[in-house]
């Protein structure tokens, strides 16, 4: 699938649920909180169909989020079904990690974390945006900071790899400007791949001010201020749109994902988002989103699910308007945070 601009169309963001056992700020504000009735949301079977569909067009990388999909009830059955879609070779999930660590009774006591490897899920993403844990409790609505770190320990004894556990970071000034030298040290010392993201507007909370936004040129300045000069890794690639630099004098490479200010964020982009609910998302920042459930339910053949899928890589801008005042009407966790 190639859109107007010649993007290939081959990554798919697979939100499985609404729900989330935290409630970050930027995200799931304590406000808003109902949750969508479950006939809404796609089974496994409708998921697994749509992103067969996808797969015979083209998606050969997959990302698993929600909400967090660990929530939901047998994520790691829809996980065995995912891996064998032909076409699909790359399978990832976004997660705030703080379930990975948990054991999975009927799986004989392996951790979730270990199971999700067994299943085939190749990369690993855990949101950590602090590691001071009042500032974690406060950021996320939840005391959870010790359950993430044991999830990140548990993915790593699990056997993903150092390219293969990524860590987000989502800057606030106010919260976590001070927090970006230990967070990279933290992550050489577990080998992982830290990234900074800049906040975006997608959630409604007043977090997304003025005066929390800290932008990635400044973090770069105080990342500087303490190793030196980042060296620019261009050949360092993982699916997203970071950027990547290595520490001087380090092999250590940190990505900066700079949604709002780089300006040249969306010249690669590939991806299309399905949303818990079976909407399909061209472009994270921009309201347009079609519904492939109705079809579905209907009892559409896969080529007419296939022209909903071309119908949508079609109208994919050609960048996100998030700097126009976009003003969003609905939360990331439902379109895949
Ligand atoms: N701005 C930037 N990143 C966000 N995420 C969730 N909401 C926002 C936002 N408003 C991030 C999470 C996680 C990833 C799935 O998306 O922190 O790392
Ligand atoms: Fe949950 Fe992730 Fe949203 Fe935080 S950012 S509330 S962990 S889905």
């Amino acid at each position: 699938m190639q859109d107007l601009y010649g993007h290939l169309i081959s990554y798919l963001r697979v939100s499985i649920t609404d729900r989330c056992n935290e409630r970050c700020v930027y995200c799931m504000p304590q406000e808003l909180q109902e949750w969508m009735p479950r006939s809404e949301i796609l089974t496994y079977e409708e998921l697994v169909r749509i992103i067969r569909v996808g797969a015979s067009l083209g998606v050969t990388k997959l990302r698993v989020t929600g909400g967090e999909p660990l929530t939901r009830q047998g994520v790691l059955e829809f996980f065995a079904l995912v891996r064998e879609i032909p076409g699909i070779r790359d399978i990832g999930i976004s997660t705030n990690g703080s379930l990975l660590s948990r054991p999975v009774p009927e799986k004989g006591g392996l951790t979730m974390a270990e199971c999700l490897r067994s299943y085939g899920v190749r990369t690993v993403n855990v949101s950590l945006d602090t590691l001071d844990r009042a500032t974690y409790a406060r950021t996320t609505g939840r005391d959870y900071l010790p359950q993430t770190l044991a999830g990140i320990d548990a993915a790593r004894v699990a056997g993903f790899g150092p390219n293969e556990i990524k860590v987000n970071c989502v800057l606030m000034r106010g919260r976590n400007e001070e927090q970006l030298v230990p967070l990279i040290e933290y992550a050489r010392e577990n080998a992982l791949i830290l990234r900074f993201i800049e906040l975006m507007p997608v959630s409604t909370t007043d977090v997304l001010s003025d005066g929390n936004f800290l932008p990635i040129a400044e973090a770069k300045r105080r990342i500087e201020a303490h190793y030196g000069g980042l060296i620019p890794a261009p050949h360092f690639k993982t699916n997203g749109p970071a950027s990547y630099y290595q520490l001087p004098g380090s092999e250590q490479k940190i990505g900066f994902i700079g949604a709002m200010t780089n300006l040249h964020f969306c010249e690669n982009c590939n991806k299309l988002r399905l949303t818990c609910e079976g909407k399909l998302r061209p472009c994270l920042g921009s309201f347009l989103e079609f519904d492939i459930r109705e079809p579905l339910r209907a009892g559409a053949t896969d080529e007419e699910l296939r022209r909903v899928f071309l119908d949508v890589v079609a109208r994919k801008p050609k960048q996100h308007d998030f700097r126009d005042n976009y003003q969003p009407n609905r939360r990331m966790v439902a379109i895949g945070g």
